[in-house]
């Protein structure tokens, strides 16, 4: 029969690379708790307004790369593009606006985006994120890039830069999309069809078009920077002088514009070397709008999201090596019923103290048995058949070389736990 294998974009994470993806999952919740936020676990589907409304109707995300459905009321749903609107929502529908502020919250959560899959872009996808609500002070969008920071420098990833931008605000923003419009309407002949579209709904994503006829025109564009209220620039300044008195190194790039439309003053992606064209590790920003676009009070807001994928190619850039499997503390070889049990029993005992114990549950000889206890890596094995269950002693014998020549030791069976320690 043919067999069934999994849908384009999305993988199947086996030993040992799910290591790899633990280590970063855990070394994430680390340092989300050392600076103080909260894990916070929303629905995989929501409705598809939440992410129309949130997202934005005419970003790439929501136009092209949603996977939804109708469930059996006739109701439309999404699968989660991303993590941001699910919070905020969260937030409103929980009643946690009030709460006091600032509200700090991580989560790590499953995506999907329907996209060309290709090196770090896939179509289920994991990511790590946090959001912060309720201060619009520029310390809070420096607390999410100096989390960010601190986690890319836990993981081993150096070869990284900070691109930070700002956007403006509800103020200052049309003055500078019409002087965007009015540029590239002059150089229209140069855009490509998709950025001709762009510049009637969604102008600022021209800047960061990939097509190299854009990128050429996008260089000599009215940048945002120069167009910002006094507002939205005391904010920036603000912002990137506490980037300096912490030696966070980082690069103002105007061509940030990011892809979703709640974005408002500061955005800010981290960019790796090497790891091909999906080099955007994390992106994230300030999105003062979202939670009154969604029903909520008006509460500012910031945060970011990092793809596992492209960290785990940009820790292999790095040459970073995690942590495998732990080894058995004990294996014990058994011969005869009798003895199976017994080491049933004392593992059973040893795995409930904690220790990582295993023993034959394949019916191998004792030689396959010694072998398959090598290939584990155990660091002892004790050996037992009927006539050391009489006597109650047995070998232990010491497989990591540690001890010399003395590699076995006789011990009182029911006190092995102590040789282990
Ligand atoms: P985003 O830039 O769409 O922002 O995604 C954040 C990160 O998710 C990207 O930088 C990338 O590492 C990863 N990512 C995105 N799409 C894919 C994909 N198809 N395959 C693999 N990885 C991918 C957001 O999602 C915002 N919610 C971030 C945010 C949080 N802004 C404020 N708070």
């Amino acid at each position: 029969m043919e067999s069934i294998r999994k849908p384009r974009g999305t993988m199947d994470v086996l030993a040992p690379d799910v290591y790899t993806w633990q280590y970063i999952e855990s070394t994430a919740r680390r340092v989300a708790s050392k600076f103080g936020f909260d894990e916070i676990r929303t629905p995989t589907f929501e409705e598809l307004a939440l992410f129309s409304r949130g997202v934005g109707e005419c970003t790439d995300v929501v136009q092209k790369e949603m996977y939804t459905f109708e469930d059996k009321e006739g109701k439309l749903f999404a699968l989660r593009p991303e993590g941001t609107a699910s919070v905020a929502r969260a937030l409103i529908e929980n009643g946690k606006c009030s709460d006091t502020l600032p509200i700090k919250l991580s989560y790590i959560i499953n995506c999907f985006r329907y996209e060309k899959p290709q090196a770090g872009r896939s179509r289920e996808f994991e990511q790590f994120g946090v959001e912060m609500f309720g201060s619009s002070d520029a310390g809070a969008d420096f607390t999410v890039i100096s989390l960010a920071a601190s986690l890319l420098t836990e993981l081993g990833i150096g070869n990284i830069s900070l691109h930070v931008n700002s956007i403006g605000c509800p103020d200052c923003r049309p003055s500078y999309r019409a002087a965007l419009v009015e540029y590239f309407e002059k150089n229209a002949d140069g855009l490509c069809d998709t950025c001709k579209t762009r510049l009637k709904t969604n102008p600022l994503r021209v800047l960061d078009c990939k097509c190299e006829s854009c990128k050429k025109l996008a260089e000599n564009a009215p940048k945002t920077i120069d167009h910002l209220c006094e507002g939205c620039k005391n904010h920036m300044d603000k912002l990137t002088a506490m980037l300096d008195a912490c030696g966070l190194n980082y690069v103002i790039d105007t061509h940030i514009v990011r892809g979703l439309d709640y974005y408002t003053k500061t955005v800010f992606e981290f960019i790796a070397e090497g790891i091909g064209a999906q080099s955007t590790v994390c992106g994230g920003g300030r999105y003062d709008g979202l939670v009154k676009e969604l029903g909520g009070p008006a509460l500012p807001a910031c945060g970011f999201a990092m793809g596992i994928t492209r960290l785990i190619l940009a820790m292999e850039q790095n040459g970073v090596k995690v942590p495998g499997k732990n080894a058995p503390a004990l294996y014990i070889a058994s011969m005869g019923q009798t003895a199976q049990i017994k080491a049933q029993e004392i593992v059973w005992n040893l795995r409930k103290e904690g220790i990582y114990a295993e023993c034959d549950v394949v019916g191998r000889s004792l030689k396959a048995q010694m072998k398959y206890a090598d290939k584990t890596g155990a660091m002892k094995v004790l050996i037992i058949g009927d006539s050391e269950l009489e006597s109650g002693r047995a070998m232990l014998r010491d497989m990591t070389g540690a001890m010399g020549e003395n590699t076995q030791t006789e011990i009182e069976i029911a006190k092995v736990a102590e040789y282990l320690r």
